[in-house]
Order: structure tokens, then sequence, then C-alpha cells
């Protein structure tokens, strides 16, 4: 069955959603981090680690902050040293590729995951936007992959120009339509190949983050790799079940679209109903 991981780095929040039976584990990184900090200025980081990873009896993802092979090695072993004696579930959060310019080293992640799965250091390879990144994560042995799908989105459409919330559905088979519109119009086969590949209505072939995490579990599927793949960056209800249709391993999801996966109009009008015809006959069979 697909694991729900809560994507929060709040430890209210984690305790909350943790109650409700459903949620196997925790997705932080620096940003979700930060945001828990603000809201608690003066904690103490070391001691909120450590109660996160006693509140879950499942993997809690932890990221390393560093760019260099040995760097996040180190950093890596350190937490994992620290924090996994805590409750035994630490997982180390590497991004897949640290570059932030051109010209900078490109392997430092896979380097690094390479390594800690030498070491025995579980691993998360984070910021993935393609499948290719994907497929050298499972390579070089990483025990997760995360597709940040909500990114992709976002850099399709503001690609295409298309005004958009963050939690807002993006529909690939709007795309898709655009493509064919393309081809209904009078122009010469070249013309109307020239005219697709300037319009670039995909990523390099990919139509939304759901696509791309369709792509990396056929890839892994096809070759049988052990790395779980994580559909991370879930902004609302509908791709969490999109990619639960294809079989995902894990989503980690913002604790709002947990409850959105739970509430429908009629749901809530139904419960109205039946409170409100809830007769005396009925009411003694409780007492
Ligand atoms: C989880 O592993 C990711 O860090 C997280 O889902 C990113 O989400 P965002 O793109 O909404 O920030």
């Amino acid at each position: 069955c697909m694991q729900i991981f809560i994507d929060t780095a709040d430890l209210n929040e984690i305790r909350e959603a943790y109650s409700w039976g459903i949620v196997d584990g925790v997705t932080t990184n620096p940003s979700l981090i930060k945001k828990a900090v603000d809201r608690r200025p003066g904690l103490s980081m070391r001691d909120y680690i450590r109660d996160i990873c006693r509140s879950v009896e499942g993997p809690v993802s932890l990221e390393v902050k560093g760019v260099s092979t040995e760097q996040m090695v180190q950093e890596a072993e350190m937490l994992y040293e620290r924090f996994n004696p805590v409750n035994g579930n630490v997982v180390v959060k590497v991004p897949v590729c640290t570059a932030m310019e051109d010209g900078q080293p490109l392997f430092e992640g896979i380097r690094a995951i390479k390594t800690l799965e030498g070491r025995g250091i579980p691993t998360n390879a984070t910021l993935v936007m393609t499948a290719e990144q994907a497929l050298m994560a499972a390579k070089a042995g990483a025990t997760y992959a995360s597709p940040f799908l909500g990114r992709v989105d976002d850099y399709l459409r503001t690609k295409l120009d298309i005004a958009f919330d963050k939690s807002d559905y993006y529909d690939p088979l709007c795309a898709r339509h655009l493509e064919e519109q393309t081809w209904e119009e009078e122009a010469s086969g070249a013309e109307l190949y020239d005219r697709l590949m300037r319009s670039d209505i995909s990523d390099n072939g990919i139509y939304s983050g759901v696509d791309l995490v369709d792509s990396i579990v056929t890839i892994y599927d096809a070759y049988g790799f052990d790395t779980q793949v994580i559909a991370a960056s879930v902004r609302n209800a509908r791709q969490a079940r999109e990619v639960a249709e294809m079989g995902v391993d894990i989503a980690t999801l913002p604790y709002h679209v947990i409850e959105d996966m739970l509430t429908h109009p009629k749901t809530l009008e139904g419960m109205q109903l039946f409170t409100r015809d809830v007769v005396p006959e009925y009411e003694e069979l409780f007492e």
C-alpha cells in the first residue's frame, strides 16, 4: 500500500497527523525547518530533532547542508550518529546534484549517496526533477528518491506563462491538447515539427510533475531497483490520488493535503443530515 509521510518539520503537525494512524514517516528540508524555527524562536535544534524522531515509528528524513561529497558524507554521518540512536529511523537527504551555477561539479551528490550506501546509511535523493536524475540516484544506491512534482509543474507553467496558485492542479492533458491543436494547423510536416519543438510544452518530454513520477516508477520497475519513490512537493489531493494510481511507494504530503484527502462537501452534508435524522428510538440503541 502507498505509504504516507508528512512533509513538515512542525512537531505539532507531526504529532497530530501521526495520531490519525495513517502516517508512516516524516520528511523535512532546510526550508521546512526554517518555518518551524520561525514559529518557535530560541528552540534547541538538537532536542527538537530528537523529539521529531521520537514522535514517529517510521523514517524521518533530515537533510545535509554541504555541497561537496566530503562535506555531505561527514554531515550525514554526524546526523546519523547523533539522531539515529533516538528511534532508529533517520534517513539522510542528499541533493541529487548540488551545483548552483554553471561550471560547478555535478556529481557530488551522487558520489555522496554511493559512499553512504557503502557505509550502511540510508539516503533520500532529493531535488529530483528528472527521471534521468532518479535513474542515477538508484544506480548510486539511494534508499529513496524524491521527485518534486509540484516544482516541475511550477517550472512548466512559468515557462508557458500560465498564472497559477501554488496549490492549483496542473493538467498535463491540457498541455497535450495544445500540442494536438498545433498538429491540426495547415502547415508542412517540417514547419509543424519545428513549431512543436519550439513551443516546448513539456520538460524534455515530461508533461507534468505527476508524469515525472510515472516515468520514474516505470524505469524503476523495468530494472527492479530497490530504491523507493517518494512523490514529493505534492500540492493537492488530486496529485496524491494520481501518484497512488500508478502505485508509487510513498507520497510525502503537507498537513493540509492530508486533510483535503478526507473532505468532500457531500460527506460534510451527509454528516449533517444523518446527525439531524437520529430519532430517539435509535438513540436508545446506544444507552
Ligand atoms: C520533500 O521531501 C520536499 O522537500 C518537499 O516536498 C518540497 O516541497 P515544496 O516544493 O512544496 O517546497
